[in-house]
């Protein structure tokens, strides 16, 4: 089988490296693939978002299955392109992508389907967005959102009204392009923050979704939860405290709602869905939606999948899901991030990573570089360590023991992923109690 894996970060690595290990007689290319992907099969040099191109490739080299990793070729259209040159495609149409790629129709959507969701208000214009600021009807802070892809950048959490008028006034001047020229504001929500990811099949005639377990990212840099944002600095999985009921409560509250929404709305779905919870006193509430795989949630999801990723795929992208729930390995599964010095703002690179281990299955390669047979970090994260143990301690263990065999100038990472989420379920409180 012939399989064209679209993306280069540490998602697609690991998305890669599973098809690799559970289905060897694929081949697998690469668009555009990174230097470390060639370990599983062959980079294409060509633009994801030249979305005909890369569509008229496949159909020339008789590609058998699609997958987007990313969400700009998703909201570019590359599925529906691929799906009109009569190739299978595990990744949602342009208008389904939406959901993803504006903020401001994924919120018009939650409302219209009754999804819980934190307030929010569409600002286009200065006055407006001025006078909403001074009369805020919530508490403090404020959270902008560019309504637009804006590479995980895009959201400002303002605790002051100063800091809200001036990321208004940097969002209209287009600190994102187009991506900012219209912005949605919103309550802020306090709650424990949990990824859950489904994959989904909804057409005209029918809709199903196969749930795979809940992980919890850390966004913050530092451990204990300080410092500046990033797109994620780990993940882990399972979350000790989610019950079977939550689950209910989950597919109930926002999952079934969702996947009745989309078929009203005559949306075709072909691919995951990965839902940006926040869990209120109240209940979960929908941050977010995205039509791709997080990372580095993906990282691990892909490590505890007990069963072959690419069957599933496939029958997401024939449009006859039948599962209903990933088989999951035993244990706790977790990713650390290893990132560039100055990430996440100005990114010091390249820098040589001497003696990194090759070979070890552990090692995820997010943004690394070959140059005359020695390893460069190349962009914010760089590699990602995934390790499993019976329990967090042992998981630590292994994810001590490999991180020390690696080393660059100004590496930094998060030794504590997941010891939040211990502490909290050994004090026996539950998702609807604040962190402890
Ligand atoms: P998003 O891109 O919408 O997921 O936002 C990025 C991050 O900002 C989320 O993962 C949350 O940690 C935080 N966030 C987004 N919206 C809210 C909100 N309404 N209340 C509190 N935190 C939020
Ligand atoms: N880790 C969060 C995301 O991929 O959006």
């Amino acid at each position: 089988m012939r399989i064209l894996l679209v993306g280069s970060g540490g998602r697609e690595y690991a998305i890669a490296q599973k098809i690799y290990l559970d289905s060897p007689d694929c081949d697998l290319y690469f668009l555009p693939g990174s230097d470390s992907m060639q370990e599983f099969g062959q980079c294409i040099d060509l633009n994801p978002l030249e979305v005909d191109l890369v569509a008229d490739w496949a159909e020339k080299q008789k590609i058998d299955l699609v997958i987007i990793g990313p969400e700009g070729p998703l909201v570019a259209g590359l599925g529906d392109s691929c799906v009109d040159h009569g190739l299978k495609v595990f990744g949602h149409d342009q208008s389904t992508s939406l959901l993803e790629g504006s903020k401001s129709f994924a919120k018009n959507f939650m409302k219209k389907y009754e999804i819980p969701t934190a307030a929010s208000y569409d600002i286009s214009d200065w006055s407006t967005g001025e006078s909403l600021i001074i009369h805020w009807p919530h508490l403090l802070p404020i959270v902008l959102k560019a309504d637009g892809l804006a590479s995980g950048k895009g959201v400002v959490i303002a605790s002051t009204k100063e800091e809200a008028l001036k990321t208004l006034r940097s969002f209209l001047d287009g600190k994102f392009g187009e991506a900012s020229k219209k912005i949605v504001f919103e309550e802020y929500l306090n709650g424990i923050e949990l990824s859950q990811h489904l994959l989904i099949d909804v057409t005209p005639d029918h809709r199903n979704y196969c749930l795979l377990p809940a992980c919890q990212d850390h966004k913050k840099l530092m451990s204990d939860d300080k410092g500046p944002n990033t797109g994620g600095m780990g993940a882990f999985a399972p979350i000790p405290f989610l019950t079977e009921d939550d689950v209910e409560v989950l597919k109930c509250k926002i999952i079934d709602p969702t996947l009745d929404g989309l078929h009203s709305e005559g949306l075709v779905a072909r691919g995951v869905l990965f839902l940006g919870i926040m869990w209120t006193s109240e209940g979960p509430k929908l941050l977010e939606y995205n039509c791709r795989f997080g990372d580095p949630e993906a990282q691990v999801l892909m490590a505890m999948m007990n069963e072959p990723l690419l069957p599933l795929l496939l029958q997401v992208a024939e449009q006859r899901l039948s599962k209903k729930m990933v088989e999951v390995k035993p244990g706790t599964h977790l990713t650390y991030v290893l990132a560039s010095a100055g990430y996440p703002d100005k990114v010091f690179q390249p820098v040589e990573i001497p003696n990194l281990p090759i070979g070890n299955p552990s090692i995820i390669h997010a943004g690394t570089k070959l140059q005359d047979h020695r390893w460069f970090t190349h962009g914010g994260r760089v590699l990602n360590v995934v390790v499993s143990g019976k329990n967090l301690e042992q998981a630590q263990e292994r994810g001590k023991l490999i991180i020390g065999q690696v080393a660059w100038f100004g590496m930094q990472y998060r030794p504590d992923i997941g010891e939040k989420a211990l502490r909290h379920h050994r004090a026996g409180k539950s998702l609807y109690d604040l962190w402890s």
